[in-house]
């Protein structure tokens, strides 16, 4: 099938992108690099340079090769700045994401996977989370996500689009070519391991949660099982349009584990620097995914945390600069 990958040269979207050429797909790329790399997009994939919201770049990709489908991975996701600046995440989440839509429906695209976020649920009310929680977020970011997700049922309703949404934890990992590049970087391996090859201390922020280490505990989830579970997506929409999943390991790490395990798969430990808790990091993060496993077959390959450290260092190790080298 032909593919239209939206944020295709961004971190998950490359990753997709790959897993949709080895499953024998033709993927088609649109990213205006305000956070892509062209060096992640893999040799033989289309690559349209250009905006979602701007209808005669979405024409460029619709009005050629007929699409069959649409992950739609391009957003703002930098939680922080949507405390600041959240016009900027409705409109690029929100106004762009029914501009992209709107496109569909113009050329009979009625298929698409959406990347949401674990941020939907805001303060969780228990761990695991599963998909049918309460859904209160408590940051613009994770609102432009519950609301996306609410846009395409509507589209469902009035036009038949199929949907599925993925809700992502914290992706994590490399592949052999295509790896964690952004700029600032806000999560936490990809800069633990900056810290390890600069021989300089990472930072950790609180170290007085209600946890069994005192750090705050997430969900760590490989890049590529992400990728697999959207092709599983991908091949289910008829049957499963309108369901959203959890994907994530179910087994937490904590902030210090994760700088320990680090430390191991890099032969020398990292220094942790404790600082206050930042406003709005719930203590403890964790994903159901038992629907995803029951219903998408899914079956992530990398669940332990030193297989997805190690994937991430391995690159890290290769491309200092990201993909400046
Ligand atoms: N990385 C995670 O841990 C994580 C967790 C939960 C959800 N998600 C979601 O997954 C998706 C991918 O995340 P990521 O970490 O790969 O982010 P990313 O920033 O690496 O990728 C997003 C890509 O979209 C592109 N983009 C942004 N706005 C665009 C626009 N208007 N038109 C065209 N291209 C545009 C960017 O240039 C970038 O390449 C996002 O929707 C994000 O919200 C990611």
């Amino acid at each position: 099938m032909r593919i239209l990958v939206t944020g295709g040269a961004g971190y998950v979207g490359s990753v997709v992108t790959e897993g949709l050429l080895k499953h024998g797909h033709s993927p088609v790329v649109i990213d205006n690099l305000q956070q892509g790399h062209r060096g992640a997009i893999l040799p033989g994939v289309e690559f349209v340079p250009g905006d979602i919201g701007r209808q005669a770049d979405l024409e460029s990709v619709f009005s050629g090769k007929p699409v069959d489908a649409v992950m739609h991975m391009a957003a703002e996701t930098v939680v922080e700045y949507s405390m600041t600046d959240p016009g900027r995440y409705f409109r690029n989440n929100i106004v762009a994401g029914i501009t992209l839509l709107d496109a569909m429906v113009r050329h009979g695209v009625t298929k698409l996977v959406f990347s949401s976020s674990a941020a939907v649920y805001g303060e969780p009310v228990r761990a695991p989370i599963e998909e049918s929680d309460p859904q209160a977020p408590v940051n613009s970011y994770g609102e432009t996500k519950l609301m996306f997700e609410k846009v395409l049922a509507w589209y469902g309703r009035a036009y038949g689009l199929k949907h599925i949404s993925m809700r992502y934890f914290n992706a994590a990992g490399a592949t052999e070519h295509l790896g964690e590049d952004h700029r600032p970087e806000t999560h936490l391996i990809p800069n633990v391991l900056k810290a390890a090859l600069e021989d300089r201390p990472v930072r950790v922020f609180g170290t007085d949660y209600p946890t069994r280490d005192g750090s705050c505990i997430r969900d760590y989830v490989h890049v590529a099982d992400i990728a697999q579970a959207h092709v599983r997506a991908l091949e289910k929409l008829d049957e499963l349009s309108g369901r959203a999943y959890n994907l994530g390991n179910g087994d937490g790490y904590s902030v210090l584990e994760v700088v320990t395990a680090a430390g191991k798969v890099c032969g020398k430990p990292v220094r942790a620097e404790m600082h206050p808790r930042r406003a709005g990091d719930p203590a403890v993060l964790l994903a159901s995914s038992s629907r995803a496993r029951s219903e998408l077959g899914w079956e992530p390959e990398y669940p332990d945390i030193e297989s997805i450290i190690a994937s991430a260092w391995k690159w890290t190790k290769a491309h200092p600069r990201g993909y400046e080298t």
